[in-house]
């Protein structure tokens, strides 16, 4: 099987075949990372761009580490160091860096649909690296790859979701992935931070810390994300750590053979106690050491298609896309502008809006 799509947007859409081929690959590039000399010359002069428009520890390190693995060039750029500050609108920053013709750009931004707009311009391949509170799908395949680790195949098994699940695009993610292959999800919280369309989902939900962890084969906590807590969803901190909060007591309910996982950062003492998660059933660290290969597979898969889909067109191997201009491919009519994708509608902006400059929303 080959992986057909040109960007990786979201775990949304992706069939069983291609969420397995996925981690398939993924664990055939885990092996680099144990060499002593951890690199391979698949990307070789390719460029990754790294634009993060929101803080991040695992993602971007993991991307970057992943790309350099591949022996492809990086680059890093951050909102506070990139011409947003000066007003430009994610589109034109987004433009400019595929006019350096890169092999793709990774993104994360804190509005959903923020990797979509991006892969409207489908200049190069765009991978989503978290997306508001959407999707998370590289997290989601890391996540999934250390369970199998544990576990074997996840078909029939019982995954317990707890926590954030209203804000968290991690849980979205988990939960087609998991559901997708087959598992029993439950998710758990208290009823302000469940969203009601996950019902629709097929999953089980629990407003209860220990009836949602019985018998369970897995444990997924989340973060609280208290920078999304645009009301208050519950009392106080203490109040939900204590009815929330992972022990060793709650995990009591789980199987006696049950991992733990935690995408990061931990707020240590509210969603987790710090012996569990340093704990034996903790596999949060192994979750990391699995993210650089799943980054490594996405790479890989979504660049090295853009180099056969080139090959397949020996006049202008740099442009496979234009078979209808031979004579000046990179000048489309100047009436119609084919290539240029709509600035985004006035729901997007709406969405995007908190995030850039005033005078740039709307552009
Ligand atoms: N899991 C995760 O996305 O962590 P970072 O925010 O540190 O990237």
């Amino acid at each position: 099987m080959t992986f057909s799509q040109r960007h990786f947007l979201g775990i949304e859409g992706l069939s069983r075949e291609e969420l397995l081929f996925l981690l398939k690959t993924a664990e055939s590039f885990r092996e680099i990372s144990e060499r002593e000399v951890k690199k391979v010359p698949t990307l070789r002069g390719k460029t990754i761009i790294n634009l993060f428009y929101e803080s991040s520890t695992r993602t971007r390190s993991s991307f970057e580490i992943a790309a350099k693995r591949l022996s492809a060039d990086t680059i890093n750029i951050s909102a506070s160091t990139s011409s947003v500050n000066k007003g430009e609108t994610l589109l034109d920053t987004a433009r400019s860096l595929c006019a350096m013709r890169p092999a793709a750009i990774v993104i994360r931004h804190p509005a959903s649909g923020a990797a979509h707009l991006l892969a409207q311009l489908d200049k190069c391949p765009v991978i989503n690296a978290g997306d508001g509170t959407h999707e998370h799908p590289t997290q989601a395949l890391l996540d999934v790859m250390t369970i199998r680790e544990h576990i074997g195949e996840v078909e029939g098994k019982t995954i317990a979701i707890v926590g954030d699940i209203l804000h968290s695009r991690v849980a979205r993610s988990n939960v087609l992935a998991l559901t997708t292959l087959g598992a029993n999800v439950r998710l758990v919280g208290p009823p302000t931070l469940l969203p009601p369309e996950f019902r629709l989902w097929g999953v089980e939900v629990h407003t209860d810390l220990r009836s949602g962890l019985s018998g369970v084969d897995v444990i997924m906590m989340l973060r609280l994300q208290r920078e999304r807590q645009a009301r208050n969803f519950f009392p106080s901190l203490d109040e939900y750590a204590r009815r929330f909060c992972l022990t060793t007591q709650a995990l009591a309910e789980a199987k006696p053979e049950v991992i733990i996982l935690h995408p990061g950062p931990m707020n240590r003492g509210i969603e987790i106690d710090s012996r569990v998660a340093d704990g034996p059933y903790s596999v949060i660290l192994e979750q990391v050491t699995n993210g650089v290969a799943v980054r490594m597979a996405v790479l890989y898969l979504l660049t090295t298609r853009e180099r056969i889909a080139a090959q397949d067109r020996p006049d202008r191997p740099d442009r496979p896309d234009r078979p209808d201009r031979p004579d000046r491919p990179d000048r489309p009519d100047r009436l119609n502008y084919p290539d240029r994708v709509a600035e985004p509608s006035p729901a997007v902006v709406q969405e995007i809006s908190p995030v850039l400059p005033k005078r740039a929303v709307g552009q």
